[in-house]
């Protein structure tokens, strides 16, 4: 009875992503390739292959590596402001991906229609909820809200406020994932139950044994406590860095210098704005790299969010989706 209490209450979610259960494990860059997103498929999730940086030529290889994989849906996440977003949107369309995420802001002109047309289904980050209402009249097929809990580039709005401001508002018209600080199913219980359709979870898969995240990576979420995934500080009020949630090391205090240091060149005039943010943007992509694949996690950058807290072990994917379902339908037959 519990169990169909779950399905019925994700039945919208699991319907659009054409997976067993409506948990989405949200792209992470470097982590969420082929492995980690073939497991989450295989185990009845829904795993995301981030793109990132990546040129087309690479996103094909992952592509076509994640399929010989899973023969179970996957989608694709693809950052708006991807020099060659046209192109990757091409890329997913060789390989009939079924769904693209698209993240990192307001999706440029023609590429909603781009992904439209190559039959896949769209899902958007809505950071409020005009971004939301604009999203559905635009057609797009599902919607992720993501609070500042979260790992990687958040906003500024916790996970419990936006859920409350946009889920009476459009969960009857469109389904809608809630992401950021998730790491137990009692609190997918209590998202679905204000009608979410499905959730988005990062850090709690980073430690599945099918993540080739670097064995210091994985040991630095072990230790890792929900005080130590803190902000990105900005430095200086021209530059408007995206803050990004990590885990506290040498990497973070490197970046606030490496903020005065673009600071500097913008003064001294020898970069316009826009080169300035790219710099800091590149900052992060290769810190990210260093720690979860070279396992410089002093130097590197350690993006968790504060639901790092959460995650005790080195489990398998299928281990951790049980623990998540077992506990929201617990949750849910109290
Ligand atoms: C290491 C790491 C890298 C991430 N990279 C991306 C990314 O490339 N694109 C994206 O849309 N979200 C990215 N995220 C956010 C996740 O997809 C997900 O929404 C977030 O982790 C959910 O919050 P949680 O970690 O509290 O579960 C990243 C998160 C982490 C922890």
């Amino acid at each position: 009875m519990t169990q169909s209490k779950l399905a019925s209450l994700m039945q919208r979610g699991t319907e659009l992503l054409g997976s067993e259960t409506a948990i989405m494990c949200g792209a992470m860059s470097w982590v969420s390739e082929r492995n980690l997103v073939s497991a989450i498929s295989n185990a009845g999730g829904f795993g995301v292959i981030a793109c990132g940086a990546m040129t087309p030529d690479l996103l094909d290889t992952e592509i076509a590596e994640t399929k010989k994989r899973t023969t179970k849906p996957f989608g694709v996440n693809l950052i708006t402001m991807h020099p060659d977003l046209m192109e990757l949107i091409a890329v997913c369309g060789q390989h009939s991906v079924s769904h693209i995420v698209l993240a990192g802001g307001l999706p440029p002109k023609g590429s909603l229609e781009a992904i439209k047309a190559t039959g896949a289904k769209v899902i958007c980050f809505a950071p409020a909820l005009s971004l939301a209402k604009k999203f559905i009249k635009s057609g797009v097929d599902g919607i992720v809200i993501e609070g500042m809990e979260a790992g990687g580039h958040i906003g500024p709005v916790a996970t419990s406020v936006l859920a409350q401001e946009i889920l009476p508002e459009i969960a009857d018209q469109i389904p809608v994932f809630v992401a950021g600080g998730i790491g137990r199913g009692e609190a997918i219980a209590s998202y679905l139950e204000m009608g979410a359709s499905g959730v988005q979870l990062g850090s709690r898969f980073v430690c599945a044994h099918e993540s080739i995240a670097h064995p210091n990576f994985k040991k630095a979420f072990i230790r890792g406590n929900a005080r130590d995934a803190v902000i990105s500080v900005q430095v200086d009020p021209r530059l408007p860095v995206i803050p990004v949630r990590a885990l506290k090391n040498k990497g973070t205090e490197e970046f606030t210098r490496k903020q005065l240091e673009v600071a500097k060149l913008l003064d001294a005039g020898e970069i316009e704005m826009g080169e300035a943010q790219l710099q800091i943007e590149h900052f992060w992509a290769g810190a990210l790299r260093k720690a979860v694949i070279d396992g410089d996690v002093e130097n590197g950058s350690v993006m968790a969010g504060q639901s790092v807290g959460m995650v005790k072990a080195e489990e398998s994917v299928a281990d951790i989706m049980k623990s998540l379902i077992e506990q929201a339908e617990a949750a849910l037959a109290r």
